[in-house]
């Protein structure tokens, strides 16, 4: 089986200052993976190197097969690899629908697919990206992720500080993407039962290592790992 990224031993972060010590992952086509890990331990930032966003220092990359590490951002995106950052990068001043257009790219969604996908953006489709609401928001960074023909689809906290009704709705859209799309999936989630219910694999990152890999069944059932490295039923510090 193809992967769709492979890492190996990465080393990398922002400049002279190393956040990610030594990483290795593989992500089959089409495979979902929960990557996740407290606060700080290097999430975005794995993310952020898979896309070129940040400062390597070693190891290498491979987007199915070829290696990329030295590939520029922007043709990585090309290439079908997209990241929807935790700040929702979307046009403040463009309406949703200008929005969506300056995203599509040929063999992406069309903003009929996407409207029809997401009935919340079409009905909002000539309000400007600063006249939603943090939800909305949220649909319209994936909208034009999905948009740009994805082949890999890098989620980083989708769910962050949205209503429980919004989140349970961005929930079943990913679930309808991962199940009805050809695409690899990876989702940053503080929410570790929504992200280990949503995909198969989990890895969990600790300052900047990967401690933890296995099934999300094998994660959910492991308790010990869970409270070891997540926090789950932990107190806060
Ligand atoms: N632009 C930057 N320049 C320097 N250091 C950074 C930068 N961004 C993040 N860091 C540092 O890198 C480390 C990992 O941060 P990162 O944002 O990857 O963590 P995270 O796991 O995504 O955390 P969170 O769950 O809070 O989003 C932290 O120590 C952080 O302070
Ligand atoms: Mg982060």
């Amino acid at each position: 089986m193809t992967n769709a990224i492979s890492v190996k031993n990465i080393v990398a972060g922002y400049g002279p200052t190393i956040v990610l010590d030594g990483i290795a992952l593989d992500i089959p086509e089409n495979g979902t993976l929960a990557l996740l890990g407290r606060n700080g331990v290097g999430k975005t930032t794995l993310l952020c190197t898979l896309m070129g966003l940040t400062t390597r220092h070693s190891g290498s990359v491979e987007f199915f097969g070829k290696p990329i590490e030295d590939v520029p951002t922007h043709i990585r995106s090309r290439n079908g690899l997209a990241l929807v950052p935790q700040e929702r990068r979307i046009f403040p001043s463009l309406s949703v629908h200008e929005n969506l257009l300056v995203s599509v790219q040929k063999g992406g969604w069309s903003v009929e697919q996407i409207y029809e996908f997401f009935p919340g953006l079409a009905a909002r489709r000539s309000n400007a990206g600063n006249q939603l609401s943090g939800g909305e928001q949220q649909m319209l960074a994936v909208a034009r992720a999905l948009a740009g023909a994805p082949k890999v689809l890098l989620l980083d906290e989708p769910m962050e500080g949205l209503a429980p009704v919004i989140v349970d709705a961005l929930f079943d859209a990913f679930s309808k993407i991962r199940d009805e799309a050809t695409m690899t999936i990876v989702l940053v989630e503080q929410k570790v039962d929504l992200a280990l219910e949503f995909a198969h694999d989990a890895i969990i990152l600790d300052r900047g290592q990967v401690v933890y890999r296995g099934t999300s069944e094998e994660l959910k059932a492991d308790e010990e790992a869970q409270h070891a490295y997540l926090s789950v039923g932990a107190e806060i510090a």
